[in-house]
């Protein structure tokens, strides 16, 4: 019977692959039987990540990118399908977060998020694409956030930017799965509710309030443990969501559904 998760013989392009739920998912490409391209800006994180994935016997690559610069973009999409010779899935997961309302945030503030969050994945999607339509298809998987849907009040956790980018996130999931179908390439997002990570581990975690009223409010009443959001990546990177596209899948417990 076929494996409808096997990713044997797969190339995956992860950026953000340096720690937290990127790090994570790049291990969970490797077990599945993928190789994998390691995308960030710390290179010695990422070597720690490839060390994994090479013990799991899969092929890791690991290359420094900023995925908010087109030239470094360009050149790492370069020297992956050259290293490799084709690519066939992307996660789009690098990404920041920044609090601040917008009548507090800085412009530049706005410009970082936006540059990462949302340019990035309009960035690395670019060139990437037209490897996977060389292949004759592929698996795109945006990683947006349950603050795509849901906005937080408590006013030291207000984060308009994030908010818009993960939304805009998710529109640009909408488009690009419009028009790549034809090519065999499905686009979908994740939208992870709480997990730690290096981007909540000392802010959203240490905070007693927002601790408290997300566990009372969540049907699961616990964050997500890490590892919990792998089985939706690898769904929809695989043959089991074959005909599925333009989905927005939120894993958090149920939290944005009360
Ligand atoms: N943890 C959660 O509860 C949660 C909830 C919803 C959504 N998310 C989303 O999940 C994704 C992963 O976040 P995480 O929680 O795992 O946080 P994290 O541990 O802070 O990971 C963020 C990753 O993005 C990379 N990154 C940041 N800016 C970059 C840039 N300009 N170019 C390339 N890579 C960049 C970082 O690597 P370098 O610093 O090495 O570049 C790091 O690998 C993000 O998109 C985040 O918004 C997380």
């Amino acid at each position: 019977m076929e494996n409808l998760f096997d990713l044997s013989g797969k190339v995956a392009v992860v950026t953000g692959a340096s720690s937290g739920l990127g790090a994570d998912a790049a291990l969970a490409y490797a077990q599945y039987g993928a190789d994998v391209a390691l995308l960030a800006r710390r290179l010695e994180k990422l070597e720690a990540t490839a060390a994994k994935i090479t013990a799991l016997g899969r092929n890791a690559f690991p290359v420094v990118c900023d995925v908010s610069d087109e030239d470094s973009v360009k050149n790492a999409i370069s020297q992956v399908a050259e290293h490799f010779g084709h690519i066939d899935i992307l996660l789009n997961n690098a990404g920041v977060a920044v609090t601040g309302a917008v009548d507090e945030l800085e412009k530049s503030q706005w410009d970082k998020i936006v540059g990462t969050n949302l340019t990035g994945v309009y960035l690395v999607s670019k060139y990437v694409v037209p490897h996977l339509k060389a292949a004759g298809g592929g698996k795109i998987v945006n990683t947006a956030s349950v603050n795509a849907v849901i906005a937080d009040k408590i006013p030291d956790l207000v984060r308009h930017a994030y908010n818009a980018t993960k939304r805009g996130v998710q529109g640009l999931t909408l488009g690009m799965a419009a028009s790549y179908g034809v090519y065999n390439i499905t686009v979908n997002d994740v939208g992870p509710g709480l997990f730690e990570s290096e981007m909540t581990e000392n802010t959203l975690f240490k905070h007693e309030a927002f601790m408290q009223s997300y566990n009372a409010q969540n049907p699961m009443g616990r964050p997500g443990k890490r590892g919990e959001l792998n089985g939706t990546i690898i769904y929809l990177s695989s043959a089991a969501s074959s005909y599925v596209t333009g989905q927005h899948i939120i894993v958090d417990g149920g939290a944005s559904i009360v």
